[in-house]
Order: C-alpha cells, then sequence, then structure tokens
C-alpha cells in the first residue's frame, strides 16, 4: 500500500514544488514506485517536468470531477521512472465545480487515489500556497504532510496556522478512522555562508526538536535551471550538491517509512 505524502505550506515561494519534483525523482531512482500529483493551479510542477500544458487531455482536475479514470491520467516521464498527474488552471476552479455534486468533497481526492494506491510506494502531492480547499483535500487525501520551510526572517511565522490546519483535519480524519501525521519540516534554501541562516535553522529545530529533517536544502543554482530544461535536478546535474542533498532526503524518507529495507 502506497504511503500519500502532501507537500504543503500556505507561504509561497518555499519550495514546494522544488521539494516535490526532486524528493519524487530521487525516490525513483532508489527503485521506488512513485506518483507526483501536480495539485497547484499554477502548474510548476507540470511545467517543471518537461510537460507542455496546451497538449493535455488528461489532467488531476477531470480526474477529480470524474471525466476521467485516474489510471488514464498517469504521465510516464520521459528517461526516468517516475509518473505524475499533471495540471493546468483549469484546476482554480475545481471547489466551484465539485461543491455542485453530491460527494463529500473533502474526500474525493482520497477517494480517486485509493484505487491506485496499491500500484506505488510513494504518492506525492504538490500542493498550492493556501489553506483553502485544494490543500484541504490535499491534507484529506494524504496518510502525512511535509512542510517545506524556507531558511529566512520569520520562517516560524505562519507554520502555527498551518498545524492548527493540520490538526483539525487530524481530528476529521480521525471519525472516519484516517490518519494524518507530520512526516517532517524540510528547511530549504539555506545560505551556508549566512550566520542569520544558521540562526535561523537552531531556532527551526529547537522548536520543532525531531520534527525537523537531518537533511537541509542549501541554496544552489542547479536547483534554479533545471526546471528550465524540463527535468528534476537529478537529471541535470547528477553529480552536484543539490542532487545529494534530495538523495538524502529521500534516504530519510524510506528510513523511517521502511526501515527493513535500508
Ligand atoms: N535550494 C534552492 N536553491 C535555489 N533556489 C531555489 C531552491 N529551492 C527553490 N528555489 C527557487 O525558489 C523559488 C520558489 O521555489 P518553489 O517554486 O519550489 O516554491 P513553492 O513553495 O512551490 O512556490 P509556490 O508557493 O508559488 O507554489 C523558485 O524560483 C525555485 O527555483
Ligand atoms: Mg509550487
Amino acid at each position: 500500500m502506497g504511503k500519500v505524502i502532501a507537500i504543503a505550506n500556505q507561504k509561497g515561494g518555499v519550495g514546494k514544488t522544488t521539494t516535490s519534483v526532486n524528493l519524487s525523482a530521487s525516490l525513483a531512482a532508489m527503485d521506488k514506485k512513485v506518483l507526483l500529483i501536480d495539485y497547484d493551479p499554477q502548474a510548476s510542477t507540470t511545467t517543471s517536468l518537461g510537460i507542455h500544458r496546451q497538449s493535455l487531455k488528461h489532467t488531476i482536475e477531470k480526474v477529480v470531477i470524474g471525466d476521467v479514470q485516474i489510471k488514464d491520467a498517469v504521465f510516464k516521464i520521459e528517461n526516468t521512472s517516475l509518473h505524475m498527474i499533471p495540471t493546468t488552471i483549469e484546476l482554480s476552479h475545481l471547489g466551484m465545480k465539485v461543491r455542485s455534486t453530491e460527494l463529500d468533497e473533502m474526500y474525493i481526492l482520497r477517494q480517486r487515489i485509493e484505487t491506485i494506491k496499491n500500484d506505488y510506494d510513494y504518492i506525492l502531492i504538490d500542493c498550492p500556497p493556501s489553506l483553502g480547499f485544494l490543500a484541504l483535500s490535499a491534507l484529506h487525501a494524504s496518510d502525512s504532510v511535509l512542510v517545506p520551510v524556507q531558511c529566512q526572517y520569520l520562517a516560524i511565522d505562519g507554520l502555527t496556522q498551518l498545524l492548527n490546519t493540520v490538526h483539525t483535519v487530524q481530528k476529521n480524519l480521525k471519525v472516519n478512522h484516517y490518519q494524518l501525521s507530520i512526516e517532517g519540516v524540510l528547511i530549504t534554501m539555506l545560505d551556508k555562508r549566512s550566520k542569520a541562516g544558521w540562526q535561523i535553522v537552531h531556532e527551526l529545530k529547537e522548536y520543532f526538536q525531531d520534527g525537523v529533517f537531518e537533511t537541509i536544502i542549501t541554496t544552489n543554482v542547479a536547483v534554479q535551471n533545471a526546471p528550465t530544461h524540463g527535468v528534476s535536478v537529478l537529471q541535470y546535474a547528477p553529480t552536484s550538491m543539490a542532487s545529494k542533498l534530495y538523495k538524502s532526503l529521500a534516504k530519510e524518507i524510506i528510513k523511517h517509512n521502511e526501515p527493513q529495507t535500508i
């Protein structure tokens, strides 16, 4: 049974998409069966992996509203074993569309994913920068949430709101005998030369204790350039520090979820 992990933080530009793409690629490179779902109407994950929006017939939005079977919306990313379900801006209207149906709206994504959960080891969902319908339904569909936090001034600000939302979703899920755990807080974009940056790392570790991943993603130019080539940093710069860091994050996740395999 695959594990569904939402990559979420309502703050914009903290590295959700970058984490989704490169962590998925790293897990796939470690022979895990991985499906990445782009659940942000900005479609940054879709374009980062070289999928052209104009050519898209099957998207996650169509899956959720029931026009397309989830299996038929899965793309295999060229030259990798990674699978993904793309999106378009149309996803932003999803809330209105599903509200007019009979189904319990918050659980539709969960129901769709459940039909293919057995086909994967990990299913990652890249969430939009909000705590609106899309992010909430992604949390309702997930087994855990990974929270990327940009290593900068006021990093902790806003996290309380996110954690309160996670607690509310946990309570809702419990009623239906589901669980949502916190996979971990991932510190992103640390400038290793910055004293202030290390001070923020210290504060985050004090605040979240073991909840922070040991791997810290430092600022890296290859990470910024890879999406313009439509590939993950593992393909763009396989020997870069960034590739090593995302593989190290993948190892932490595998160790936590499948201790017997490492
Ligand atoms: N380790 C890194 N080093 C350098 N730049 C990075 C790194 N991680 C992310 N970035 C850059 O930071 C910007 C924001 O990253 P990203 O798009 O992953 O954030 P996001 O949380 O998904 O944003 P949004 O909230 O808009 O969805 C991008 O331009 C990305 O290339
Ligand atoms: Mg994003």
